[in-house]
């Protein structure tokens, strides 16, 4: 299959047509979305919500996400694989914005590097995209602010739909290629979507949007509970139980293995 590249992203918003963006943080899954179809995977931080245990992507370094980058980079055949930049990886200016983007381009194969904020990171955009290195932003509510936003809250209503549309339009000036809107109301993601050029990427932003992206593990129905814009597409974590369950059970029976399963002499 043809390589999804920055150019077929900006085609298919000119044209149109949807992406289909999942989070994938290991070889395994990277190629199953990959063979689905799936046109953007997103090595993200949430693998310290949804892998690592850590209950927020706070405690997510450079280091967990290179090692997931280059997994899932590796795996996939055609999707535009973006990896996230950890929280204090980029925050301090472009310089370190840099290190961290280039330290990602040269070890893993991904095509993109995302990072949170508006106005307050166009300078550290500007310098990634200066070096090359494409730049996926995200607005509307920000994992790695979750303190300061008071946990994971709508954001741009009233007067702040303004500031987050100016911020779009920052991040796009800036260079970004893609912009990520999350829990944003459907009306201003939409209306972003018409301001900007560039694909905007919607989870929990409505219909609007260029795109959707969300968290696999939410997307699968792998845990009991699921955020409320994330309708679960299946029932793979009962389906992975069962799987778990009938191995536990044939152990245990002397059943498995048999035959089929055993080397002879
Ligand atoms: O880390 C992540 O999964 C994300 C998406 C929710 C956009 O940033
Ligand atoms: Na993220």
């Amino acid at each position: 299959p043809t390589r999804v590249r920055v150019h077929h992203l900006q085609a298919a918003k000119d044209r149109g047509e949807k992406l289909a963006m999942l989070t994938a943080y290991d070889a395994v899954t990277a190629r199953i979305f990959d063979d689905a179809g799936v046109d953007m995977l997103l090595v993200g931080d949430s693998v310290g919500n949804t892998m690592l245990g850590f209950g927020t992507t706070l405690p997510v370094t450079l280091d967990h996400l290179v090692v997931a980058a280059r997994a899932v980079a590796g795996a996939a055949r055609r999707a535009f694989v973006v990896a996230d930049l950890p929280f204090g990886s980029y925050e301090a200016g472009p310089e370190q914005a840099l290190a961290s983007g280039v330290r990602m381009m040269k070890e893993t194969g991904v095509s993109a590097v995302k990072i949170e904020g508006g106005v307050r990171v166009a300078a550290q955009i500007r310098a990634l995209t200066d070096a090359g290195i494409p730049v996926v932003a995200h607005l509307g509510y920000t994992p790695q602010s979750e303190h300061l936003l008071g946990g994971p809250r709508v954001q741009g209503r009233g007067d702040a739909a303004d500031v987050l549309q100016q911020d779009a339009v920052a991040v796009v000036e800036a260079g970004a290629v893609a912009v990520v809107l999350e829990m944003v109301p459907a009306p201003l993601a939409a209306r972003v979507t018409e301001v900007v050029r560039v694909p905007t990427i919607g989870i929990g932003a409505g219909e609007g949007c260029d795109g959707q992206v969300l968290v696999w593990v939410d997307m699968a129905g792998m845990t009991d509970w699921s955020p409320r814009f994330a309708k679960r597409f299946g029932e793979v974590g009962a389906a992975l139980s069962s799987a778990a369950r009938a191995y536990v059970d044939e152990v245990r029976a002397g059943t498995f293995p048999d035959a089929e399963h055993r080397f002879d002499a």
